[in-house]
């Protein structure tokens, strides 16, 4: 499992983590920090892109240099909080086209209910980034990939900005092969499935509907 979870100890990601689980944080400033967030995050996500020569001139002279080949990315965050996650991603990798899934936890059974699926047609050409802040018991995100995976892309990355132990668990178990990126890994979830410290409910706090 260890080798499948990379937990990004930046200190700029850490630094920033702190502003977005501060209860005083507003709305404002909570989304510009998720985008932050997941923009670094996807600078780590992306580092095994492959890259191939070309040739440019420079103002002094003609020179071989490197783009990155021709791969397609795609990023698929959950509805809604995932939202909060794409323009981040998007302004590293502007030309990713951008998949949805609408997934709600039941507060009661703490089990996702799933609404809304919109993916790019061309997804078995791409590889796919999945974006939620939240890593909590894991139903959301296991669901995500799930029907994902029905529509054969190249291959799946998970992204998220907080996890718990008990998601971590849970979601490795159920895709082993998913690579998982986070800004940290928390104590425990609560009673009511939230994550512990956490940061509360990161739709409600993005979209200001607490
Ligand atoms: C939150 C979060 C995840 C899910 C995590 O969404 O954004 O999608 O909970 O919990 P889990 O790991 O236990 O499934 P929520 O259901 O609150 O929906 P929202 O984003 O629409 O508010
Ligand atoms: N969803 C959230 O938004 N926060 C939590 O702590 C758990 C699930």
């Amino acid at each position: 499992m260890e080798n499948q979870v990379v937990v990004m100890r930046h200190p700029l990601i850490q630094h920033k983590l702190t502003y977005l689980r501060d209860k005083n944080t507003g709305s404002k400033e909570f989304r510009q920090l998720v985008s932050e967030i997941a923009m670094l995050l996807c600078y780590e996500a992306t580092r095994d892109l492959p890259l191939e020569e070309t040739t440019i001139e420079t103002p002094v002279a003609k020179a071989t240099t490197k783009v990155i080949a021709g791969r397609k990315l795609a990023f698929i965050p959950i509805l809604r909080a995932g939202l909060g996650m794409v323009d981040g991603v998007l302004s590293l990798v502007p030309a990713a086209k951008v998949g949805h899934i609408g997934l709600y936890r039941d507060p009661k059974t703490l089990k996702p209910v799933e609404y809304y699926s919109k993916l790019p047609h061309d997804i078995d050409q791409r590889d796919v980034i999945v974006l939620d802040p939240m890593l909590a018991t894991g139903g959301s995100s296991i669901d995500a990939v799930t029907i994902i995976k029905r529509s054969h892309p190249k291959s799946i990355k998970f992204m998220c900005i907080i996890a718990a132990p008990e998601g971590i668990k849970a979601f490795t178990e159920a895709h082993p092969d998913v690579q998982l990126y986070c800004a940290a890994i928390d104590d425990h979830l609560n009673e009511h499935g939230y994550i512990v410290p956490g940061l509360g409910d990161a739709g409600d706090r993005i979209f200001g509907t607490l």
